[in-house]
């Protein structure tokens, strides 16, 4: 199939064939970035921002590697030094932005469905970089890259997502990403934080976390989100890492050969144990390295390449 979308705005509105033609893409993008030169010309003459209301580390720097290795020129808007401190609305920031003939949004925002907002009136292409806790679509991409490259397919995986998943974008995306793939998805965590709801959505939702990750052949640990959260549905960071936390005993209770995956930023010591998080099964910073591939493929599609072929 060729890909004929102008906007990456959630996983939700895709085909299982167009999240499988991302994947393919970001493959052979990956095999660019072995090469003694890194660029090539795709993006020549285009215009990127990263419009980032958000704090990022991750997901901002390899969008701009990206763009750069596409041969884009690359806009890294500072919302703290901007215009939005003296009251300028996201539109009218956007609607400028694109004056200076922007071809590319990509935009991070608090807000769920800003990227989906400035879609309906931008001439140009958006990228969602995650909007407050609704999905984060390139992370979903690049963690099914991750696995699909560890363990060789997706349809029949038993993927585990663990934490915080009612305020998780990365959760939303990944979940329908897994479940269109034909994965077998169980999320675990507080029932405060993990609402029975999400099996509507394909998943089995399990509140004791050793039957959670027994038959894992992958387990996600999220991040607590402490700012998205209110104090009464989070049980307290001791209790959680008690409750929840992959330590090393739980480690013993998985099969020998399961992933451990973590978006990123990772509190260590809540969430994951440090020991685990840099263990050998841990393949967080390859998913750092896999985010590069998946953006460049993002950026590539969206700004009107149609396939792998297409690559030089
Ligand atoms: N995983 C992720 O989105 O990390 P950043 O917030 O650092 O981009």
């Amino acid at each position: 199939m060729n890909w004929d979308k102008r906007h990456l705005l959630d996983i939700e509105s895709l085909t299982a064939e167009e999240i499988n033609l991302i994947l393919d893409t970001a493959k052979a993008f990956k095999e660019v970035s072995t090469r003694p030169i890194k660029k090539v010309p795709a993006l020549r003459g285009k215009t990127v921002i990263n419009l980032f209301v958000e704090p990022s580390t991750r997901t901002r720097t390899s969008f701009e590697l990206a763009a750069i290795r596409l041969s884009a020129d690359v806009i890294n808007f500072n919302a703290e030094a901007s215009s939005f401190k003296k009251g300028e609305s996201l539109r009218d920031t956007v609607r400028n932005l694109e004056s200076l003939n922007a071809d590319i949004f990509i935009i991070r925002h608090s807000a769920a469905g800003a990227p989906h907002f400035i879609a309906r009136f931008l001439k140009g292409s958006v990228v969602n970089a995650g909007d407050g806790a609704h999905e984060h679509p390139t992370q979903a991409l690049l963690d099914v890259f991750t696995m699909l490259e560890k363990k060789g397919r997706i349809q029949g995986l038993n993927v585990t997502i663990i934490g915080d998943i009612l305020y998780s974008r990365v959760a939303r995306s990944n979940v329908w990403a897994l479940t269109k793939l034909g994965a077998n998805v169980t999320l675990c965590g507080p029932s405060t934080l993990v609402p029975q709801e999400f099996e509507k959505m394909g998943c089995r939702v399990v509140y004791n976390v050793e039957k959670a990750i027994k038959d894992a052949d992958v387990v996600n640990l999220l991040r607590i989100q402490h700012e998205r959260q209110r104090k009464t549905m989070f049980p307290g960071t001791g209790e959680y890492s008690s409750l929840f936390g992959l330590n090393y005993s739980r480690l013993a209770m998985m099969k020998p050969d399961t992933i451990i995956m973590h978006p990123g930023p990772i509190n260590r010591g809540i969430e994951i144990t440090s020991e685990i998080a840099d263990c050998e099964r841990s393949v967080i910073l390859e998913q750092v390295t896999n985010g590069l591939a998946v953006r460049m493929a993002v950026l590539f599609l969206v700004s009107g390449g149609k396939s792998p072929k297409d690559i030089l």
